[in-house]
C-alpha cells in the first residue's frame, strides 16, 4: 500500500468510518413495488388492518431504474431491498420464470450504478396460498416452503448480491402478529409465539446451510429490530432486570442463531426509557421527536452497535434507520447525529461497516398507511412523482466527505 492510500485509510478510519463502508438506503417489497395483491398484507389491508390499501404504492416494479438511479445520485455504494415471495411463487411450487426476470433485471440495474446489493428475504409478507392453506409462520410447514423458496432465490439470483438477509425483524413480527394482533396473522397467543419463533429460528438456520453449500461466500444473516432501553433510577436490581429483558428482546434471536450468520443486522428508532412508572416514554433529545412521536436520541444508536460488537463478535451493519418526518424539519439534523454517533461507536471499539437509511423515498407505512413520511425522497402518490427533500443533499454530502 502508498503512504497515499495509507493516509486516506488512518483518516477515514479516524472519522469512524472505514474504507468500503457501505453508505446505504433500504426499502422493502410490499412497501414500493405497488399492487402485490396476492400476499397475506393486502388481504389484512382490505379487512381493515391499515388506514390505506397498499394499491399502487411507488411502483418501484416498473420504475425502479429511475429510483435506483436517485440512490446513486446521493453517493450511495449499497441498497437493501426485498423480495416479494408472493410474485415469485404465485402458486405453492410454481415459481414465475418472468417475476425471476424481472428482479434479474433490478438487481442488474443496480450493479450498473456501482450499488451492492443487499437483499431480505423476508420483510413480512406471505403468499396468500401459504397462510391460506397452512396458516403462516405459526405452522411448521412454512419453515420448508421458506427455505425451499430462499434455495431458488440463490439458484437463480444468488450471483447478483452481495448481502443476504433472510428474515426482518422477527421481533417485531412476533410482537404485533402474534401477542398484539395488530399485524398480519392477527393472533393474541402465546402459545402461537413461542411456535412462530421456534419456527423462524428453525428456518433460518436450515436456510442458511443450504446457502453455504449453493454459495458459501454470500455474507448471509438476519437483521432484527433493536430498541434501546434506558433506565434511570437508582435500583441495582432493577438495572440488572431492564438489562435482560432489552438483551433477550433485542438479541435473543441472534444468540439463537450465532454460529449461522455471518453479520449482525440491526435497525434502530428509538430509545425508550424504562421503570416502574408507565407508560414508558421515548427519550428525547433536545425535547425533540417525529412526526409518529419517536424520540430523536442518537446516543442510542452508540450504545446499540456497541452492545452489538460486545455480544458478538462479527461484522455490524444498521440496515435501517430514519423518521417520518413530513416537513423535513429534523432528518438533516438526524443524519447528522446519528451517524456521529455510529462513528464514535466505531471509535470506542465498535465494527459497524455500513448504514442504510430509511428510507430512499416515502412509502407504505404498514398499519398506518401511507401518511408517515420516512424518504429522503418525497413522492406524490397521484402523480409519482418523486421530488428530492432538503435532507437528501445532508446525507449526499455526508458520504461524500467520508469518501474523498
Ligand atoms: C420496518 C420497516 C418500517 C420501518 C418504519 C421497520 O421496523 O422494517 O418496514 O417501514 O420500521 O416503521
Amino acid at each position: 500500500m502508498t503512504k497515499k492510500t495509507n493516509s486516506k485509510k488512518e483518516e477515514s478510519e479516524k472519522a469512524g468510518f472505514s474504507a468500503g463502508f457501505l453508505w446505504g438506503v433500504a426499502h422493502s417489497s410490499h412497501q414500493v413495488e405497488g399492487n402485490n395483491r396476492n400476499n397475506d398484507w393486502w388481504r389484512w389491508e382490505r379487512q381493515g388492518g391499515s388506514k390505506d390499501s397498499s394499491g399502487r404504492a411507488c411502483d418501484y416494479w416498473n420504475l425502479y431504474a429511475q429510483d435506483n438511479q436517485l440512490a446513486a445520485d446521493l453517493g450511495c455504494n449499497a441498497l437493501r431491498l426485498s423480495l416479494e415471495w408472493s410474485r415469485i411463487e404465485p402458486k405453492e411450487g410454481e415459481f414465475s420464470a418472468e417475476a425471476l426476470e424481472h428482479y434479474r433485471k433490478i438487481l442488474l440495474d443496480l450493479k450498473e450504478k456501482k450499488l451492492q446489493r443487499a437483499v431480505t428475504l423476508w420483510h413480512w409478507t406471505l403468499p396468500l396460498w401459504l397462510v391460506e392453506k397452512y396458516g403462516g409462520w405459526h405452522q411448521k410447514e412454512t419453515v420448508d416452503l421458506f427455505v425451499r423458496f430462499g434455495e431458488k432465490v440463490i439458484e437463480k439470483l444468488g450471483s447478483e448480491i452481495e448481502f443476504f438477509i433472510t428474515l426482518n425483524e422477527p421481533n417485531v413480527v412476533l410482537g404485533l402478529g402474534y401477542l398484539r394482533g395488530i399485524f398480519p396473522p392477527g393472533k393474541k397467543s402465546i402459545f402461537q409465539f413461542w411456535r412462530a419463533r421456534k419456527n423462524m429460528l428453525c428456518a433460518h438456520q436450515k436456510l442458511y446451510d443450504k446457502i453455504k453449500k449453493l454459495r458459501s461466500d454470500l455474507p448471509t444473516g438476519i437483521t432484527q429490530y433493536c430498541a434501546n432501553w434506558d433506565y434511570s433510577g437508582k435500583s441495582l436490581l432493577l438495572k440488572f432486570l431492564f438489562q435482560k429483558a432489552e438483551d433477550w428482546y433485542n438479541w435473543s434471536f441472534q444468540k439463537k442463531i450465532a454460529p449461522r450468520q455471518d453479520f449482525i443486522g440491526f435497525n434502530y428508532y428509538r430509545t425508550i426509557g424504562v421503570g416502574l412508572r408507565f407508560p414508558w416514554k421515548d427519550l428525547k433529545k433536545d425535547g425533540l421527536s417525529n412526526d409518529l412521536g419517536w424520540g430523536f436520541y442518537p446516543e442510542g444508536l452508540k450504545k446499540i452497535a456497541l452492545r452489538a460488537r460486545k455480544n458478538f463478535s462479527l461484522p455490524t451493519y444498521v440496515f435501517e434507520n430514519g423518521l417520518a418526518d413530513s416537513q423535513d424539519r429534523l432528518r438533516g439534523r438526524f443524519l447528522k447525529e446519528h451517524l456521529a454517533a455510529l462513528a464514535e461507536a466505531n471509535r470506542q471499539g465498535g465494527d459497524v461497516r455500513g448504514y442504510f437509511h430509511w428510507s430512499l423515498m416515502d412509502n407504505f407505512e404498514w398499519a398506518h398507511g401511507y401518511w408517515p413520511k420516512f424518504g429522503l425522497v418525497e413522492v406524490d402518490f397521484e402523480t409519482m412523482e418523486r421530488r428530492p427533500r432538503p435532507s437528501f443533499q445532508v446525507y449526499q454530502t455526508i458520504i461524500r466527505k467520508n469518501q474523498s
